[in-house]
């Protein structure tokens, strides 16, 4: 319902949120998990309190605004905002989603591999490539596919895991290039708000299994990942927002490189929608052209351009 793979997790988390007899159904966010959060609760007349970090999309704040939660807007960056929400936790007893409820949340991340593998027909993809925030979503599609070859659902096979980062933050990409286990925290600075996260809570196992998978990890520049969105929105007719213009970035460096191949079976995942981030491309489109309602104004501006 609200444009993004946030849904999933939110379904999750709202089971146990009901089973443990919560009120209030909060969450630290850097958008898409705000809409989520506020959506399902409005639908379970649940009271909401959101927390974001200043800056965000315009149209992430109200996209959230409309379902009337309380929204708070904190002074701080996603790891501010997150600091807050542990504390916030440990005092009251609200449901926060990502935070005392992350257990449930994060399972829910898992039906992004259950449907793949469904959608290829009962089996795994020899690769997936993920944008990576705090690295839930990345760890949780593995062990959906694990659990499935467990169960003999699909066959076994390791699947390459590639984890995508923005450069302005890529905390983890940083690690894996220089070899070492340690990711430092950063400071975010990117156009792809929603993986705007400086100290990633799973940063640690998504370089683990990175590596582990020979899937590696790799971050593209703010123009790369703008690109790749209108390259995905002129190619597949998909209007993502640029976490998925960091997969798609990834993609094709990777792909230009050779380091992914023509035969692997590499799932991309496109895990927002482009109109909640219109700020990232809209002084890049071209504007359209200005006619008059005759068919002369047509011929003389139009028919030309369009190959008639
Ligand atoms: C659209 C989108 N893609 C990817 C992510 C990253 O997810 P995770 O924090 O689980 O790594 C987020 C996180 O907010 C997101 O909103």
């Amino acid at each position: 319902p609200t444009w993004s793979f946030k849904d999933r997790v939110v379904a999750v988390a709202l089971a146990a949120v009901k089973r443990f007899g919560f009120t209030v159904f909060s969450c630290a966010s850097t958008g898409n998990l705000a809409n989520a959060v506020a959506a399902h609760a409005a639908k379970a007349g649940l009271r909401a309190v959101v927390f974001i970090p200043k800056g965000l999309e315009r149209a992430k704040v109200v996209t959230t605004s409309v379902y009337r939660p309380t929204v708070v807007e904190v002074e701080g960056t996603y790891d501010d905002v997150n600091r807050l929400c542990l504390e916030i936790g440990d005092e009251h007893r609200w449901a926060i989603a990502n935070v005392n409820l992350r257990p449930y949340y994060s399972e829910g991340a898992k039906t992004l591999a259950f449907e793949v593998a469904e959608q290829l027909g009962w089996r795994a993809p020899d690769r997936v490539v993920v944008p990576v925030g705090s690295g839930n979503m990345f760890v949780k599609i593995h062990k959906g596919f694990e659990e499935f070859e467990r169960l003999g659902v699909i066959p076994r096979q390791t699947v390459r895991m590639t984890a995508a980062q923005a450069e302005g933050c890529g905390p983890i990409a940083t690690a894996y290039k220089a070899k070492t286990d340690k990711v430092l925290p950063v400071r975010p600075n990117t156009v792809a708000k929603s993986l705007a996260i400086g100290a990633p809570a799973d940063g640690a196992y998504v370089l683990d299994l990175a590596r582990r998978t020979g899937g590696g990890v790799e971050s593209v520049t703010d123009d790369e990942l703008v690109d790749a969105v209108r390259l995905l929105a002129q190619t597949e007719g998909l209007f993502t927002e640029p976490a998925g213009g960091v997969t798609i970035g990834v993609l094709r460096k990777l792909a230009a490189a050779g380091a992914i191949g023509p035969d692997e079976v590499t799932v991309a995942y496109i895990t927002g929608i482009g109109l909640k981030a219109l700020e990232a491309v809209e002084e890049l489109v071209e504007a359209p052209i200005r006619i008059k309602p005759t068919l002369a104004s047509f011929e003389e501006r139009v028919l030309a351009l369009a190959g008639g």
